[in-house]
């Protein structure tokens, strides 16, 4: 099966335990809510946050007076995520169902992990296509090299691809899409998280 489809499947079963766990798991970091809030401040017009799992990134933006529109390819978190944000779409990263240049600013957090690395370029030059010039985007992954199967997820059998991803990777990537790379940084996990490290980068349409 096509990752996508498998990442469905997968988050369509772990939706609930995923909200319950991750809900309220800004409170404890504090970088991610600065380069969000960041993020809001320099938004001038919609937001989508891909890959939104249950809306709870999507939510700090929108708490900050911006429109925000969750993308999820799980059914069951788009339908979480329209609780907490104006509107949910359930798309692929890779093909986002909005027209050219109408985005001002992008959050996808923890998302491009469950694509295959091949598929990073074609993700990043459809973000710069659903961007205004001058819009942004603000990623984050998981530092590593490896591609993981993960076959158990809170407490549930999944068949779940995941890809970790080097911050050279992901500027690389960014560059060959046409982006220009405003911000490239790792932190090391805090206390409630798992072991690896954090990449971040951020991004500007041209
Ligand atoms: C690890 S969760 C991250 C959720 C949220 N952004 C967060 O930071 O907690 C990954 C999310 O990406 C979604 N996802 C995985 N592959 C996707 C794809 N190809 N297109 C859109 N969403 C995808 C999953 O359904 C899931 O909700």
């Amino acid at each position: 099966m096509a990752s996508q489809h498998r990442a469905a499947a997968a988050y369509d079963t772990v939706a609930a335990e995923y909200d319950l766990r991750f809900c309220d798991e800004l409170d404890g970091k504090p970088r991610d809510r600065e380069l969000l809030d960041g993020l809001a401040a320099r938004a001038s017009g919609v937001v989508l946050d891909v890959g939104s799992g249950p809306g709870h990134i999507g939510a700090r933006i929108r708490a900050s007076g911006r429109p925000v529109v969750a993308v999820d390819v799980s059914l069951a978190m788009a339908d979480a995520a329209a609780r907490r944000v104006d509107a949910a779409l359930v798309a692929d990263t890779v093909h986002i169902p909005v027209r050219a240049a109408t985005i001002s600013d992008i959050v996808a957090f923890y998302s491009i992990i469950h694509l295959p690395r091949l598929r990073l370029g074609d993700a990043l030059r459809e973000f710069a296509r659903v961007l205004v010039p001058g819009g942004h985007v603000l990623l984050s992954a998981h530092e590593g090299t490896e591609d993981v199967a993960v076959t158990e997820f809170l407490g549930h059998q999944v068949d779940l691809s995941a890809t970790f991803f080097t911050l050279d990777e992901l500027v690389a990537a960014a560059v060959d899409a046409g982006l220009t790379v405003t911000l490239a940084e790792r932190r090391a996990p805090y206390a409630t998280e798992g072991s690896t490290n954090r990449l971040y980068v951020e991004l500007e349409n041209q």
